[in-house]
């Protein structure tokens, strides 16, 4: 779920042509997911790679490096912490995502229909 790649979309419509050309050419694509910042797709690549085309929605997403940072820090921990315990890395993760998106909707970051949406891949 967590290990793929990303590549740069230049618009919403780029992203959707190339969901109907993988479509149209037998690819199973997940998508478009919009989440809020950034909107995507997922698929495979004939080597069985994950793959995510996406592109920016929310020009200031990128403009969070302090919090990005934290983020990561808190990532880290949470799988080192869960791999302590015995506990699945995912679960953990998820659990950490759920808990930061119930932040960010009780500080007005996100609204209440993003609070349970997901990476879905
Ligand atoms: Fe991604």
């Amino acid at each position: 779920m967590f290990n793929h790649v990303a590549l740069a979309a230049s618009s919403k419509a780029e992203v959707d042509e190339w969901a109907r050309r993988l479509r149209d050419n037998g690819v199973e694509v997940l998508g478009p997911v919009d989440h809020g910042i950034i909107y995507s797709i997922y698929f495979h690549d004939p080597n069985g790679i994950r793959l995510e085309l996406t592109t920016t929605v929310d020009d200031s997403w990128t403009k969070h490096g302090k919090q990005a940072l934290a983020d990561v820090a808190d990532w880290v921990a949470i799988k080192e912490r869960a791999a302590a315990q015995g506990r699945d890395p995912t679960v953990a993760l998820l659990e950490l995502i759920r808990a930061k998106k119930a932040e960010m909707k009780a500080r007005g970051i996100i609204g209440a229909d993003e609070l349970h949406g997901s990476h879905k891949n």
